[in-house]
């Protein structure tokens, strides 16, 4: 029994049951996304920091001009005038997103991953622009993340392709599944599918930073599949975080999962947005170098590599140019974080700034290497080559070992001449 034997149907439509999840800050590229659709499954793009992402990828300025319209403000710590323009937004959006489905091939999709956690100075209305101009640049698929999303439906309901565009949630528990569904049945708009995130995923987590290892992705999938079945509701559930192999995937296809999502995997392929020498030192790491922290300002528990640089930041705070998270009214704990590192310097010391980093600067610059908890495990997937360092295998040799693997095997990529 392989993955392959098994199809996901969501919103009528047939997929190979394999979901590439977003990857914020273009970990999970254009690129990536596309090899996915083009073999019947689903990729991800990620709309965090998209100006940021668009200025790298069509030369444009998005950044530069936030930046200097507001750089009275670069050594202010009080930033909640610093707002996003909603058009450029919606620019930003659109710019990206038609890029990549324009160039869609095959049978599967393409979902953008829209984290709620994204405040942007002004939570509602920035969410409403990026789902709206989502939609309108042709995305197939939203899937709502980092939140509990509960007004997200109401941001969108007008918007003439509410009932076709398919719309997913990410969930940790059948409680946050249950207060999403509550709104979710008032207004008549259930989600197409629904994944349940367990704690060894990559980025941030659902769970506490001190007893995530008490939670398991096997449990809360099937208390998923129960409360669906005890509410009537016939929902394709994709269990997503730790899923690392062919058999794995097959076996959460037999027990009902609908699909599967994974992402580390594919974070060392060569369509993966992080720079070559960060993919091998993905590859290098041990179980010891992955830790949960709260370094993140989100104020979610996030999974990082501890050699991760972000993790030694003391940097000015970006806001000017970036602040996609500051809450409403500009606050971010990074600022606070900074601003009190400052005070408490003494002289002639170098300055630390404890406990937070500045996450915007951070994904932005590749510098903070978040990865789920079986990264340790990525060199099983690849050959070292005779230079010493991990070949790096295409999305596809990836996707295909998923789709027809058994027995717990890795197909390896064909090897490299270096
Ligand atoms: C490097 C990395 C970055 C991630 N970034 C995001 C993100 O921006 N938004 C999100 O909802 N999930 C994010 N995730 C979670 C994945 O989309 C996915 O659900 C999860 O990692 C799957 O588990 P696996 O990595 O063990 O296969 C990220 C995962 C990784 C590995």
């Amino acid at each position: 029994m392989n993955v392959d034997n098994f199809r996901l149907q969501i919103g009528g439509k047939e997929y190979v049951p394999i979901i590439i999840g977003g990857m914020g800050v273009n970990i999970s590229t254009t690129e990536l996304a596309l090899a996915a659709a083009k073999l019947g499954g689903i990729g991800h793009i990620s709309d965090a920091i998209v100006s940021y992402v668009c200025d790298r990828i069509f030369n444009t300025t998005f950044v530069s001009r936030k930046r200097k319209k507001y750089a009275q403000f670069s050594n202010n710590p009080d930033k909640s005038a610093v707002l996003f323009d909603l058009e450029e937004v919606a620019a930003a959006q659109k710019k990206y997103i038609e890029y990549t489905i324009s160039q869609k091939t095959g049978s599967g999709d393409i979902f953008l991953n829209c984290m709620e956690k994204l405040t942007m100075n002004s939570g509602i209305e920035t969410l409403k622009v990026r789902l709206t101009a989502a939609m309108d640049a042709g995305i197939d698929g939203l899937t709502l993340a980092a939140g509990l999303n509960l007004r997200t439906l109401d941001l969108i309901q007008d918007h003439p392709r509410f009932r076709d565009v398919k719309i997913g949630i990410i969930i940790s528990s059948v409680r946050a599944l249950a207060i999403f569904l509550k709104r979710a049945v008032r207004l008549n708009r259930l989600p197409e599918y629904i994944i349940v995130e367990g704690p060894l995923a990559g980025g941030h987590l659902g769970f506490g930073a001190n007893d995530w290892h008490t939670f398991d992705l096997k449990t809360i999938f099937t208390e998923v599949l129960a409360f669906l079945k005890k509410e009537g509701l016939n929902i394709p559930v994709i269990p997503a975080g730790g899923i690392f192999t062919g058999t794995d995937a097959a076996d959460y296809l037999q027990l009902g999962a609908g699909g599967v999502q994974v992402a580390t995997r594919f974070t060392i392929s060569k369509e993966a947005g992080l720079p070559a020498e960060v993919k091998q030192n993905y590859l290098n790491a041990k179980e010891e170098d992955i830790v949960v922290n709260m370094a993140s300002t989100t104020g979610y528990p996030m999974r990082m590599l501890t050699s991760s640089p972000t993790l030694r930041y003391a940097i000015r705070p970006n806001c000017e140019g970036l602040g996609y998270l500051l809450e409403n009214g500009g606050k971010c704990s990074y600022i606070d974080a900074y601003y009190a590192a400052i005070a408490e310097r003494e002289a002639g010391q170098p300055l630390a700034v404890k406990e937070k980093t500045c996450l915007c600067t951070g994904m932005a610059n590749y510098d903070c290497w978040t990865c789920g908890h079986t990264t340790y495990r990525l060199k099983e997937t690849t050959n070292m080559l005779a230079n010493g360092k991990w070949q790096l295998p295409t999305a596809e040799d990836i996707f295909l070992d998923y789709q027809f693997s058994t027995d717990q095997a890795i197909r390896l990529p064909k090897p490299e001449v270096t």
